[in-house]
């Protein structure tokens, strides 16, 4: 049924008397407030591609009670692996080309192969060739196939308070805690859809009364990557969807995207602060909140229940995708050394950092492969591994659901000391 326009710019969707112009909202939906534009677009006047974009935008706004759509200034969209996604993902990508176009700039996460080398890694041809197809329909509505879930180091850095619309759970919680822009936790299909119209519903981490600490950690735990993975485990698992605030620990980059990953996958966390590191740190009030503690033995205690393998036969790092500078301790830490057991490694980074570390590309491939456009989890490894050795706990909480792998939890250094 379709409700008439009286005439305002902006008028609550389900509060209109039947006219022309409005759609019929359900009454347990809230109130959603659409321009008379977006309302075109409901109404498929400016094509098939994006009316189907607004749909599910007003789905997801009337869901969460969302008093309006806003603009964005970016999105990264997850979704883009053919073991994830199949043919079922691939046809409805399919039925977009030509209909739509993303308006905001758009990066993607990571597809199931190396889009380069994809023989080298075992990958078959039915799999590449529909995998090439998924990045080939993302390239045609305009989205750049950067492939990476770290796109917030070169492809897309959003800037502080700017709202945006990101999927990947590591990607959206470091660019809400530790660049400050402000984004909920996009599904593929939702972060694909703000793309195309360039708004996204304000409701969640959008609205600056979401974002307060919840509770007060006080972490003891050491300085290195792994520990502060475990402790992203330890707190994600404790408090859900909380917002934690840190003390105790002075991450770098690399410690805060390790910690958001692992945060993200053992909870539902989407965004932290830490004190004296992150940008907002000092705007909240923190005196009635609750504290919870995590030291070593907890980190030891994570460790070890995320372990259920014994001998590797593939280590995989880059859990978030590497950086330049964990590159770099890579390849110092293997640059004495030499090859000594033939386990299968990956060194899983983006294409960018790749060209930006060609020495440290040499050193790293003469002990595996610097693997580019994938990862561990979404890759299909099951095909030709059966215990995956990682320094992430983001990828110690997916490999075996994902890709039915026992998997040994150690720092770099330990698991390189596996094969020199
Ligand atoms: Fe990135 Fe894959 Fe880990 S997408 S965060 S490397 S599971």
């Amino acid at each position: 049924m379709k409700l008439k326009s009286l005439n305002p710019e902006l008028m609550p969707l389900n509060s209109m008397p039947a006219a022309k112009g409005y759609y019929y909202i359900p009454p347990f939906w809230g109130p959603m407030f659409l321009t008379r534009h977006e309302e075109r677009i409901l109404d498929g006047e400016e094509g098939l591609g994006q009316q189907k974009a607004m749909e599910i935008l007003t789905a997801l706004g009337k869901i969460f009670d969302a008093e309006k759509l806003i603009p964005i200034n970016s999105a990264h969209l997850s979704g883009v692996s053919y073991k994830t996604i199949g043919e079922g993902g691939l046809q409805f990508l399919d039925s977009l080309k030509g209909e739509a176009q993303v308006r905001v700039k758009t990066t993607l996460n990571p597809a199931g192969m190396d889009l380069e080398r994809w023989r080298d890694m075992g990958v078959n041809p039915h799999f590449a060739d529909r995998q090439i197809a998924i990045i080939d329909s993302y390239r045609s509505l305009g989205v750049q196939t950067c492939c990476t879930c770290t796109p917030y180091l070169h492809h897309n850095v959003p800037r502080l308070g700017e709202h945006v619309a990101w999927a990947e759970s590591n990607a959206l919680s470091f660019v809400n805690s530790v660049i400050g822009a402000r984004t909920n936790r996009e599904g593929g299909p939702g972060a694909l859809a703000a793309a195309i119209i360039g708004k996204t519903p304000l409701y969640g981490l959008h609205l600056e009364e979401n974002r307060h600490p919840s509770v007060i950690v006080e972490a003891d735990i050491g300085d290195d990557m792994l520990s502060h993975s475990l402790l992203g485990q330890v707190v994600g698992k404790k408090l859900g969807n909380a917002v934690p605030y840190f003390r105790g620990i002075d991450p770098d980059i690399d410690r805060l995207k390790t910690m958001a990953a692992a945060m993200a996958a053992a909870g539902a966390i989407a965004l932290f602060h830490v004190e004296g590191v992150t940008p907002m740190d000092l705007e909240y009030e923190l005196n009635d909140l609750e504290r919870i503690e995590v030291d070593f033995s907890d980190i030891e205690e994570a460790k070890e229940s995320l372990t259920s393998g014994k001998e590797p036969d593939l280590i995989a790092l880059g859990c978030p995708h590497l950086s330049e500078v964990e590159m770099r301790e890579i390849a110092t830490l293997l640059e004495t050394r030499e090859r000594k057991r033939d386990i299968e490694v990956w060194f899983c980074t983006n294409r960018r950092v790749k060209e930006l570390c060609p020495r440290e590309v040499a050193t790293l491939e003469k002990f595996g492969k610097v693997v580019c456009d994938t990862c561990m989890v979404v890759a299909p490894i099951e095909d030709h591994h059966e215990c995956t050795g990682t320094n992430s706990a983001k990828a110690c909480n997916y490999l075996p659901g994902l890709c039915s792998q026992k998997v040994v939890c150690d720092t770099t250094k330990g698991l390189l000391e596996l094969i020199s």
